[in-house]
């Protein structure tokens, strides 16, 4: 077998890493293409020598650009390395939702080259979301769904994808935390930022919808400065959202947080780890206060990963400000979710992703 994995974004790189390790304990040959949708070191880089990622074999270089730019530049340079690629390979893994993910998919798939989806299934049901579509239409392309949770295959199930199809092997970015957890713990990041631990809530904001437009973006600010009036917020800025902060009327708010540049994957597990409560709008953070037991905000009105809410730690509380600020304090006072650790999320999901993969490319020899 010869796996070709793709990423190109920061979520997708927690998720190939357990993956990667776990074919190579199969001796599996494998190539890591890079598309470069994110470029910089903090976005990207450090990433790499965090996780232990080989270096890509191959970085397309696409960079930022509207969604048609962006997407149909990596379909064709994709493509390209597809048809110039010797061995052809047995099956392609496009991990997550980004643009990355879609792109890659559909130049695979056209070309008859078995494609893996790692982390298929979720739907948050709004597709005002660029993600949501991602997530469609590769799961559409797919040959291999590989889904973190039972929601995520009822899911396919109903948008008539046959359970052949799908293997449920567990979240591989939860893989990923347990190794790293000790190692993120010693860094002790929360001290050296003259943070008590377990003193402090961590906030994260980068959708489109949360921060594009200013107005949004300036009652977000306006409750986590309420917030921040109970604890020190610390706020490490997506750079997205630091073009927007510069925005007029903004900067008052947000110096009531305490802003840093986007850290790395150890760096960031190092502060939620340690944090008294989680507000983002990401996906994976979500998951990872789960996995913490950190209870979690999630600043928008739906959430893909209903498991963190059902099990975990998490609540959706929107964007409205009031109500943000009184969950916040609610879950201050002690009174916040607790949870339990979701099924499968025992760190051994690259394992059951890799056995699966290996069926996959073994399929497309035998035809
Ligand atoms: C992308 C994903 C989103 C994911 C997020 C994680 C899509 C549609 N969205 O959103 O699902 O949650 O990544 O970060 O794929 N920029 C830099 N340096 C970089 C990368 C980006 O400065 O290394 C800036 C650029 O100005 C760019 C902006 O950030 O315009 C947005 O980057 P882009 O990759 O288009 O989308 P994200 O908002 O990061």
């Amino acid at each position: 077998a010869f796996v070709l994995h793709v990423v190109g974004a920061r979520p997708n790189f927690m998720k190939v890493a357990p993956l990667m390790a776990a074919l190579a304990r199969r001796g599996v040959s494998q190539r890591l293409v890079h598309t470069g949708q994110h470029f910089d070191e903090r976005m990207s880089g450090v990433f790499f020598e965090e996780l232990g990622l080989p270096r890509p074999d191959v970085d397309l270089g696409v960079g930022s650009g509207s969604h048609g730019e962006q997407t149909g530049k990596i379909l064709v340079a994709f493509e390209r390395v597809l048809l110039e690629s010797a061995p052809r390979p047995s099956a392609v893994v496009v991990p997550g939702d980004v643009n990355s993910t879609v792109a890659a998919a559909l130049a695979a798939a056209k070309l008859g080259v078995p494609v893996a989806h790692l982390e298929a299934g979720l739907r948050s049901f709004d597709r005002t979301m660029p993600e949501e579509l991602n997530r469609i239409v590769t799961d559409h392309l797919a040959d291999l769904l590989l889904t973190p949770s039972a929601d995520a295959d009822e899911n396919l199930a109903r948008e008539g994808i046959g359970a052949a199809r799908i293997a449920r092997v567990g979240n591989l970015m939860i893989d990923t935390l347990r190794t790293h957890l000790p190692k993120a713990r010693a860094l002790g990041v929360p001290r050296a930022l003259g943070l008590e631990p377990g003193g402090y809530a961590v906030v994260t904001l980068h959708r489109p919808s949360n921060v594009d437009d200013p107005d949004t973006l300036g009652r977000l600010l306006g409750a986590l400065a309420a917030v921040a009036r109970e604890l020190p917020v610390v706020f490490p800025v997506h750079p997205r959202t630091r073009a927007r902060l510069a925005g007029p009327g903004l900067a008052e708010a947000a110096s009531a947080l305490r802003l840093i540049e986007p850290q790395g994957y150890l760096e960031f597990l190092s502060l939620t780890s340690s944090a008294r409560l989680v507000l983002t709008d990401s996906g994976g953070l979500q998951e990872e206060a789960t996995a913490l037991g950190v209870p979690c905000l999630t600043l928008r009105e739906n959430t893909e990963r209903p498991v963190t809410v059902a099990e975990g730690t998490n609540e959706v509380v929107g964007t409205d400000p009031e109500r943000i600020v009184r969950a916040a304090h609610r879950a201050l006072s002690g009174a916040g979710k607790r949870g339990r650790i979701p099924a499968l999320w025992d760190g051994r999901a690259g394992e059951r992703a890799a056995d699966a993969v290996l069926a996959l490319a073994a399929r497309d020899g035998a035809g």
